[in-house]
C-alpha cells in the first residue's frame, strides 16, 4: 500500500507556507493558492455553462473530458497568479468528495501526481465542507461552533459544526437539491441554464404572490427538504397538468416572470424556515451559509431578516466563494495543522459519507 512519501512524512508541518487546492468535482475545474494566514494568492476556475447549457444540466462525461483538457492549464494559472513555481508549494489539498465521479477523479490524479513528484503531504478535502468553510475565509475569524448550512446544484444540507474539522450532518434533501430545483424550473420556463441567476433576473420583474407553491416540510419538525412535488407544481402551472380542463394561463413575459418570483419564494421560504429551526434544535448562535444558491439575493435577504430576529450572526459567503472554486479548500489547513494527511492511495468517493 502506498502511504506518503518519506520526505512528505517528514515535513515539519509548521514550515509550510503554501498550498496549492485543486477541485474539479462537477463541472467548474479550480486551482488556488492559499497562503498559512489563509490568504488567497489566486483563484482560478474555468467553468463549463457552454458546454452544458443545451442540455439544461451537467453532462458528466462531457464534464470529465474538459476536465483532462483544463486542469494542467487551471493549476499553471494559478502558480502564475501567486507568482510562484510548483517549488514553492509545500502541500496539494483536493476535493475528493462528493461529486460526479469521474470528475472528482481528473483532479484526484493531478493532486497524487503532484504530492508524489514533490514529495509533498496531500490532504483530502470534502467540498460540501469546503462551502461551509467559505464564510470563515470570508471573516477572518473563528466562526464555529455554527450551523452549516450547503445549498448548492447537488446538495441541501444542514450540519452542526462543532468545530471547523468536526462537521455532522443534521439534515437533507430527500429528493432534489434546492440548485437541482432552480436549474430544472429554468428549463420548464425555457430561461436558460444555469437557472439560479436567470430565475432571480427574472424574478425581479415579478409576482411572487402571483401562485402559491407548495412549500413542502416547512412547518414539519424535521430538518429534511423536498423540492420535487414544487418542481412538478410549476410544471403544471406553466403547461398544464395531465386532464386538466381549465386552459393554462398563456405564457406570456409577464407570466414567465410570476412563475419564476412565486417558485423562488417558495425555496426560499423553505430554506430560511429549516435554518431557523436547526439554530433552535441545537442552539447555535451562528450561521454559516455557503453553495451556488447562497448567491442568490432574496435568500440573503430573508436569513438576514430571520437571523437579525432570533439574534444570531449570519455568515454568507462571498460571491466569489459561493460557487465552486478551489480558494474554500483552504480548509485543509485546519487538517494540516491538526497532522491530518491522506495517503497516496486515496480514492474518490461520489456520494457523501454521513458519519462524521
Ligand atoms: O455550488 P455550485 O457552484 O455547484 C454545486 O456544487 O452544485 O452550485 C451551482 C448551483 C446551480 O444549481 C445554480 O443554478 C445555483 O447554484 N445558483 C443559484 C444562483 N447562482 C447559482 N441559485 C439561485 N440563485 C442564484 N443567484
Ligand atoms: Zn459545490
Amino acid at each position: 500500500m502506498t502511504r506518503q512519501l518519506p520526505r512528505a512524512m517528514q515535513t515539519d508541518l509548521t514550515k509550510i507556507r503554501y498550498l496549492l487546492a485543486l477541485e474539479s468535482s462537477c463541472d467548474e475545474t479550480a486551482a488556488a493558492v492559499i497562503d498559512r494566514d489563509l490568504q488567497v494568492l489566486s483563484s482560478v476556475v474555468a467553468t463549463q455553462y457552454e458546454l452544458h447549457q443545451t442540455f439544461g444540466g451537467v453532462v458528466p462525461e462531457i464534464a470529465s473530458r474538459a476536465h483532462v483538457r483544463r486542469i494542467l492549464p487551471v493549476i499553471q494559472e494559478s502558480l502564475q497568479r501567486a507568482n510562484l513555481t510548483l517549488a514553492d508549494i509545500g502541500a496539494i489539498a483536493v476535493a475528493s468528495q462528493p461529486g460526479l465521479v469521474g470528475s472528482l477523479l481528473v483532479s484526484l490524479t493531478a493532486a497524487k501526481t503532484l504530492a508524489m513528484v514533490l514529495d509533498v503531504p496531500l490532504i483530502a478535502v470534502n467540498h460540501i465542507e469546503a462551502h461551509i468553510y467559505a464564510c470563515r475565509m470570508a471573516a477572518g475569524r473563528d466562526v464555529f461552533p455554527a450551523i452549516g448550512f450547503v445549498v448548492s446544484g447537488g446538495h441541501s444540507n444542514l450540519y452542526d459544526c462543532r468545530s471547523p474539522v468536526d462537521f455532522e450532518m443534521i439534515g437533507s434533501t430527500i429528493d432534489d437539491a434546492a440548485g437541482e430545483a432552480f436549474d430544472k424550473v429554468a428549463q420548464i420556463l425555457g430561461i436558460g441554464f444555469p437557472g439560479g441567476p436567470a430565475i432571480q433576473k427574472l424574478a425581479e420583474r415579478g409576482n411572487p404572490k402571483a401562485v402559491h407553491f407548495p412549500r413542502t416540510f416547512k412547518n414539519s419538525d424535521k430538518l429534511e427538504f423536498s423540492f420535487s412535488g414544487l418542481k412538478t407544481a410549476v410544471l403544471y402551472a406553466a403547461q398544464g397538468a395531465p386532464g386538466q380542463r381549465s386552459p393554462v394561463e398563456p405564457l406570456t413575459e409577464q407570466r414567465v416572470a410570476d412563475l419564476a418570483a412565486s417558485f423562488q419564494a417558495a425555496v426560499v421560504d423553505v430554506l430560511v424556515a429549516k435554518c431557523k429551526l436547526a439554530l433552535q434544535q441545537r442552539g447555535r448562535t451562528a450561521l454559516c451559509v455557503g453553495g451556488g444558491v447562497a448567491a442568490n439575493g432574496p435568500l440573503r435577504e430573508q436569513l438576514t431578516k430571520m437571523t437579525k430576529k432570533l439574534g444570531v450572526e449570519l455568515h454568507v459567503a462571498p460571491l466569489s466563494l459561493c460557487t465552486d472554486n478551489a480558494a474554500m479548500a483552504a480548509i485543509a489547513w485546519e487538517q494540516l495543522e491538526r497532522g491530518r494527511l491522506a495517503d497516496l492511495d486515496l480514492d474518490v468517493t461520489p456520494g457523501l459519507v454521513r458519519n462524521r
